[in-house]
């Protein structure tokens, strides 16, 4: 492991600090509370190059590596969630997807858009019966020779309503089960497609999460991602990848509170002194930044692993299980040491502290992590 950062890689890390704590505070409180759409600072992310950061300047993206999307991630993190994990579907999953395994005519329809921020993506695996349990797929996408007829409906999909294309995973062949599943990319505006109600959510509630339903949505072939029966493997691969954003998302949370946390324990009195001065306190912030530094560790040896192409299953997965699990202990820690004040609004500890409960459950609940980890130990 050598995390000697590069010139360009700290550039990126000032960047997306300065533009998070410049542009990200300011009504961040509202926008959690009133689950408003960040969406006049998703389009300056876009134009700030946050949201293509790994899809090649040939179109339009800013050809940086994993490691500068983790410390940009942890910064949009620190201060708003709910902005990184629209960055994250964006970049991680829609951009990377496409660009991957995209047809080349895909790649150059698409992301010159997604990565300036003019439009945003969806990623829809997900459906009521189909979590964890991701190929019992019971979405379809008949195949009728020039092009599928999907129907169906699919649960708890990140910018539900405010992306423009969305990467929607279906059956075409049951009988091959995984391997008749396919990957198709769908335009908002197609005749048959109508998003949800939104869901009121315990977290991240600036970015909007809907279900999604698909009524004879008639998708020309040349929509598919990858060849025939791909869908499955493609949803595999492009979450391996994704795990490492969310990661990152984990660990910003964790490092947001606990910088609030430290300051605060060095501002509030009780007992005639800082309560930093308190070994109680000291300890909890001692257990904070260790977990911090353990959890950015594996982050980021899970985005060298994928810069270096070496297989990232396991590295990604365990950044996510380890990072989601500091997020949930570290913002409980950072509510405590505020005490009461950590239980309003205005401190925002309580929100990270919401905040932190989604990154075990999406991407693969810390379970799934445990599995896909086991199989890759035992394999
Ligand atoms: N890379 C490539 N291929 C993979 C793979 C990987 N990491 N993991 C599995 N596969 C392939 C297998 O090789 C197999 O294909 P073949 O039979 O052709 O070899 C196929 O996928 C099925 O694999 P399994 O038999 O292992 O499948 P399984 O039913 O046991 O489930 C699982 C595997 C890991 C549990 C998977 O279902 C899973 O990841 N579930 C969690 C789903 C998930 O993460 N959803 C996230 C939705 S997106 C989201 O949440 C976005 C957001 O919040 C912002
Ligand atoms: P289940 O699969 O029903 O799991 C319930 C419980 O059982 C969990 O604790 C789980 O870990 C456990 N469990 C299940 N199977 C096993 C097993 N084999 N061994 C041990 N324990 C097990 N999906 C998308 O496709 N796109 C999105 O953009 C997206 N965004 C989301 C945003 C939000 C806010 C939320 C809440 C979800 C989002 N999801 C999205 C869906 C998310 O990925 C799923 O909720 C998640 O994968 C879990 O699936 P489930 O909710 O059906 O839970």
């Amino acid at each position: 492991m050598d995390f000697q950062f590069t010139e360009e890689q700290l550039a990126v890390q000032a960047a997306a600090r300065d533009f998070a704590q410049s542009e990200l505070w300011a009504g961040v409180i509202e926008r959690d509370e009133h689950q408003k759409f960040p969406a006049e600072q998703i389009k300056k992310m876009g134009e700030l190059g946050f949201m293509g950061m790994m899809v090649s300047p040939e179109y339009g993206g800013g050809g940086m590596d994993t490691v500068s999307y983790v410390l940009a991630m942890e910064e949009i993190s620190k201060v708003d969630a709910s902005c990184s994990v629209i960055m994250s579907v964006n970049n991680s999953l829609v951009c990377w997807g496409l660009e991957k395994y995209g047809t080349e005519e895909q790649k150059q329809k698409y992301l010159p858009r997604l990565t300036s921020g003019e439009i945003i993506g969806a990623f829809c695996l997900s459906e009521p019966e189909a979590g964890s349990d991701a190929t019992m797929q019971r979405t379809t996408a008949e195949d009728m020779g020039d092009h599928y007829l999907l129907n169906g409906t699919k649960n708890w999909i990140t910018n539900g309503s405010t992306a423009s294309v969305y990467l929607v995973i279906a059956q075409t062949n049951p009988e091959l089960k995984h391997r008749g599943i396919n990957a198709l990319i769908i335009e908002k505006d197609t005749p048959g497609f109508v998003v949800g109600l939104k869901e009121n959510k315990l977290g991240i509630r600036g970015s909007d999460t809907h279900s999604l339903m698909f009524t004879d949505v008639k998708v020309p072939k040349e929509n598919r991602i990858g060849e025939d029966g791909f869908g499955f493997k493609f949803a595999m691969h492009v979450l391996a990848g994704g795990r490492i954003g969310i990661a990152a998302q984990a660990l910003g949370i964790a490092s947001g509170a606990f910088e609030l946390a430290l300051k605060y324990s060095k501002e509030r009195k009780a007992f005639g002194v800082e309560i930093a001065k308190h070994q109680a306190i000291q300890f909890k912030l001692a257990d904070m930044a260790t977990d911090i530094d353990a959890a950015r560790l594996l982050c980021l040896q899970a985005a060298q692993d994928k810069d270096n192409h070496v297989d990232y299953t396991k590295s990604g997965a365990m950044a996510k299980l380890f990072a989601s699990k500091v997020a949930m202990d570290t913002t409980a820690e950072a509510v405590q040491v505020h005490g009461g004040y950590g239980f309003v609004k205005e401190f925002h500890v309580e929100r990270f502290y919401r905040d932190a409960k989604i990154t075990q459950i999406y991407e693969g609940t810390s379970e799934i992590q445990k599995i896909v980890i086991s199989r890759e130990l035992l394999k």
